[in-house]
């Protein structure tokens, strides 16, 4: 099956193979699985089925559904050893193809290549073709899978159930394909004939590649020149080690991107390519996608790092040309420009023919990329008042961005546009092709990044473990830049004791220490020392850092520096770095590290100076335009457009984008102030001035919870009374956490008096679940908590449990949460009393969890309602399940739709709740139950005197079953309705049914 570069040493190498295969066995399973995601696992045995390799049963044996990546991946790996040279050399060969060259440079080559070239296709039926082509019909299918199920369904090869199978949201696209192709295989011939005619449809339609396009000549020379300048510019990273650089390909590691939870699109990991790709879509006529995601989580990073593959011909090679903008140094650009001008003279400048490149690019607009980074650094916030639509016609640069935006500049060529999310107004969201969000890394990308950041495996197995020991820590390392600062100082870190690093704002104390001590004359230097002998420093670079929040400005010329005092020292501490490609003037600038950076030590001048204003903490506070406050402001105010230079700004709220750096500066003011930082603050400032801050700042956090309070309105009557965060509740309660003091935590929350509290899609992670545990455990009486929709986790998970005794009802509803959370969870909720309802609906969850909610409902006899939807419990879980079920007395609300329980799962569940008294309400819609099951469940209806309503839609019942339902009915006049609606019954059975029976509903 395989075509070889038969070479003399062609033995030896394949019994290298097999060897390596053995040996490599632990890099291997990482390169494939440390991502979490089992999309590179799939890819190689999608090459292994089409290269014959595998046969259909070993494929199943290997992928089995809800079992954990690594397992199926050894599986995989001990298969291919057993079956011997030839399997490991095709093996090695389709594992090179798949796993991205860094990740597997190191990995082993057999030094040969697959053969994907067609076979003599006349013999070929339909279901061969599926596996012989399946590693590029998985890749044409994820973007029409909605197609697809359509013509197999209309074609009566399909039933609504296998649609719903193949889209489980909780699959990526590729994965839906690959169930899509599974499904079809087992439904035979024709179906396979179907898809494949189908693709071939939609593969005679024009795509962007397929244009026969020869661009002219000085075109080519320009893409070159561009490409090798995006190349030169994306290749390193600055801000590692301070002054040294690391080169981007050393330390990228991938960040978790998702679409929007309420997305049409099936959604799940999505990768770098995606973001162009169709996945998410919500305007067809937009070309310009969002990445949004908050402030260090990875945007700018990204972006990097997509340049750089597009420059190495490795990613988007849809497009010929890229450009990219920073929206920071868009800022400083004072002339008008037209797009002609934007684009050569702050990307790249063409030797020739400028007037025949421009013209290219604007007669196939769908040939080019444009990037824009931080968006919401931009000085002016998007509008659509001023519209443009000449390519040739000069306007400031924020006016042609926001024209280029919306199309009205440009129509066609793709933008990629990255910003905090607050900066996003609705204004903007309606001219958006989709949004993507950055969630920053998953725990295996926390695992991956430490190790690329070391190469001394030691060093990093002890961050690793020093983070595993201090779970707070761990969730703050899902954001990018802190994880960063986390491995960098691991020195620092593992010096301090467990469990010390608890808050953001320690975590940059750390880098602040680390960086100073580096250059510290006291060797060793005890206390504040090392503080003391920098706090002229600390002071320059913070008054910088505080007139730039103040003014909005992110980069600084020399005499900025000038005006605040830091000196060539100064900056060789590393807190600053040189700004790039300033093309403006060849004079030096600088920039912090990162904007938080920028933010910490606004923050550190606001508490340790005494120039500072009394009103600056609380106008922080209130994120109010601090322009006023910042005393050396003028001296900044080149940074500002002329109109808002003129403007009188006294008292007025600052605009979205500004808000974000008040609120990181103001968290980082709590945190500086907390009992644990304080004391090194008074060998610089006198105590009574610095406890008038904290006091300022604890009546500030106050008298913020207070105005969320007052929002609350009163329940209508029969209805809980209920709070729904408003923008900034989640941000004052990491305040609160960063200040570290009980009391001012518990004189917060203590006036919160609400049943239900909701934070539906808040952006709540790990670290902003420290923070609501901490402040929630003082409540006073107990809520539900409504977390729906964030990105909570496993990590976040465990970092709930302080609160859990305060909690009534956990709804954590499309999280990302496995059965290891939920072990944690469980663990604690069977001691919390007021605990009696949990809700888990589109999570990650397999048998494995099952016990121990069966353990639950053993052990509490007041639980009420648990809901597991569309997770990947399958026959075994709902028998765990089953055990639980039998000797609990209150559980009222049992959800399971959207699972894989079967008729055998069904039966032991209906033999457990038989003689149940308490429950009201069952689903397991989309269960792939039958006629046995319904049987079963016949008997619940039989015996029970407290079920109202039993839903069973979009099973495969058919007849046999219903008149079991109908029967069981007869008995029974408390059950309202029985939802059968998508089974496998005629629709003049169901008319009929229906007239025996009103209660079922078809
Ligand atoms: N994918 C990644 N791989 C490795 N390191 C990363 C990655 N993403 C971010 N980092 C680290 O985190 C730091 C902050 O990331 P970045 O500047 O991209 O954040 P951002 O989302 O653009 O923040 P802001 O909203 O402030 O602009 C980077 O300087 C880098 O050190
Ligand atoms: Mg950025």
């Amino acid at each position: 099956m395989t075509g070889w570069d038969t070479g003399g040493s062609r033995c030896s190498e394949s019994m290298f193979a097999r060897e390596l295969v053995l040996k490599q066995r632990t890099e291997i399973l990482h390169a494939l699985c440390s991502s979490g995601s089992a999309e590179l696992l799939e890819r190689v045995l999608d090459l292994l089925l089409a290269q014959g390799e595998l046969v259909w049963e070993e494929y199943q044996n290997v992928q089995v559904p809800g079992r954990a990546l690594y397992t199926n991946a050894r599986h995989l790996l001990d298969l291919v050893y057993t079956k011997g040279v030839d399997t490991c050399e095709i093996f090695l060969a389709a594992f090179k193809q798949v796993v991205p060259e860094r990740q597997g440079a190191d990995l082993p080559s057999s030094g040969c290549c697959l053969d994907l070239e067609k076979k003599d296709e006349s013999q070929i039926t339909a279901t061969h073709t599926l596996l012989i082509d399946r590693p590029s019909l998985v890749s044409k299918l994820q973007d029409c899978i909605d197609g697809a199920l359509e013509a197999l369904t209309v074609s009566g090869n399909f039933t609504s159930a296998d649609c719903d199978d193949v889209q489980l949201p909780i699959h990526t696209p590729s994965q839906q394909a690959r169930r899509l192709l599974d499904h079809v295989r087992s439904k035979g011939e024709s179906a396979a004939k179907v898809v494949l005619h189908y693709i071939q449809q939609q593969g005679s339609g024009a795509s962007r590649t397929q244009e026969k396009l020869t661009p002219p000549k000085e075109f080519q020379k320009y893409q070159k020149k561009l490409s090798s300048s995006v190349s030169a510019q994306s290749c390193f990273l600055s801000t590692y080690g301070g002054t040294s650089h690391m080169s981007l390909d050393e330390i990228y590691t991938e960040g978790q991107l998702e679409l929007a939870h309420d997305c049409a699109d099936p959604h799940g990991p999505l990768d770098l390519e995606d973001i162009i790709g169709a996945a998410g879509t919500v305007n067809e006529e937009a070309d310009t996608v969002l990445v949004s995601g908050e402030a260090g989580r990875g945007k700018s990073i990204l972006l990097q790092r997509l340049h750089l593959l597009w420059a190495r011909g490795a990613a988007l090679q849809d497009f010929l040309l890229l450009f990219p903008f920073s929206c920071r140094r868009l800022n400083s650009e004072q002339r008008e420009l037209s797009v002609q001008e934007l684009l050569f003279q702050h990307c790249c400048w063409p030797d020739k023919e400028q007037e025949e490149i421009f013209q290219f690019i604007l007669d196939h607009p769908h040939l080019t990329l444009f990037t824009f980074d931080g968006l919401d650094e931009l000085k002016q916030s998007f509008s659509d008042d001023h519209r443009l639509c000449c390519p040739t016609q000069r306007a400031p640069v924020h006016i042609l961005l926001f024209n280029l935006m919306q199309g009205s500049l440009m129509k066609g060529v793709w933008k990629v546009v990255t910003s905090r999310p607050e900066a996003v107004g609705p204004l903007l969201r309606k001219h958006l092709r989709k949004e993507v969000f950055l969630k920053g890394f998953s725990p295996s990308g926390i695992n991956c990044f430490v190790k690329k950041h070391h190469s001394d495996p030691t060093v990093a197995a002890k961050v690793l473990e020093s983070l595993q020991t201090n779970t707070a820590l761990l969730g703050l390392c899902h954001s990018p830049v802190l994880c960063w600062i986390v491995s960098q100082c691991h020195k620092e870190l593992l010096g301090c004791g467990e469990g010390s690093l608890q808050t953001i704002t320690d975590v940059y104390m750390m880098i602040l220490q680390h960086f100073l001590q580096r250059r510290s004359t006291l060797k060793n230097a005890m206390g504040s020392g090392w503080l003391q002998e920098h706090l002229k420093t600390v002071l320059h670079l913070g008054q910088l850092a505080f007139d730039g929040i103040g003014t909005t400005c992110y980069i600084f010329s020399c005499t900025d520096l000038k005006t605040c005092g830091v000196t060539e020292k100064d900056i060789s501490l590393g807190f600053l770095i040189r700004s790039k490609d300033m093309s403006a003037a060849n004079s030096k600038h600088y920039e912090f590290l990162h904007v938080t950076m920028q933010c910490f030590f606004a923050a550190l001048y606001i508490v340790l100076s005494s120039n500072t204003d009394r009103a600056t903490i609380p106008k922080l506070f209130e994120l109010q335009d601090m322009r006023e406050t910042s005393q050396k402001g003028k001296c900044f105010m080149a940074c500002l457009p002329t109109t808002a230079q003129q403007e009188q700004t006294q008292g007025t709220k600052a605009s979205a984008a500004e808000t974000t750096n008040l609120q990181i500066t103001a968290t980082f003011v709590s945190g500086l102030l907390s009992p644990h930082h304080r004391s090194l603050w008074l060998y610089c400032c006198p105590r009574s001035v610095m406890e008038k801050k904290i006091k300022q700042v604890s009546r500030c956090l106050s008298k913020g919870m207070q105005k969320h309070f007052k929002s609350i309105s009163q329940p209508v009557a029969g209805e809980k009374k209920s709070m729904h965060a408003m923008p900034g509740f989640v941000w004052l309660i990491k305040c609160i956490y960063e200040m570290q003091e009980s009391r001012i935590a518990k004189d917060a929350i203590n006036k919160l008096d609400v049943d239900h509290l909701k934070l539906t899609y808040c952006d709540i992670g790990p670290v902003e679940c420290t923070a609501l545990a901490y402040v929630l455990q003082h409540l006073r009486n107990p809520v539900g908590l409504q977390l729906d929709n964030n990105s909570v986790g496993d990590v976040g998970v465990e970092q709930l449990l302080p609160c859990m005794h305060m909690c009534s009802s956990l709804y954590l509803r499309n999280n990302n949460i496995t059965d290891q959370g939920i072990c944690k969870l469980i663990a604690k909720v069977i001691q919390c009393e007021n605990f009696q309802k949990i809700a888990l609906f589109n999570n990650k969850l397999t048998d494995a969890c099952t016990q121990h909610f069966s353990l639950l409902l053993k052990t509490k006899q007041d639980f009420l309602c648990l809901r597991l939807g569309n997770n990947n419990i399958t026959a075994e879980g709902a028998k765990q399940l089953a055990e639980g079920l039998k000797v609990n007395h209150s559980l009222q609300y049992l959800g399971l739709w959207g699972n894989k329980i079967g008729d055998e799962g069904a039966e032991a569940m209906a033999r457990a709740l038989e003689n149940s008294r308490s429950l009201i309400w069952f689903s397991l819609v989309g269960n792939g139950v039958g006629n046995a099951g319904a049987c079963a469940l016949a008997n619940i209806i039989k015996n029970s005197s407290s079920l109202e309503e039993l839903w069973l839609t979009e099973n495969c019942i058919t007849r046999t079953g219903v008149e079991c339902l109908i029967q069981a009915l007869e008995h029974n006049t408390h059950v309202k309705s029985i939802w059968l609606r998508n089974n496998d019954l005629s629709s003049e059975e169901e008319e009929e049914m229906t007239q025996r029976e009103s209660r079922l509903v078809f």
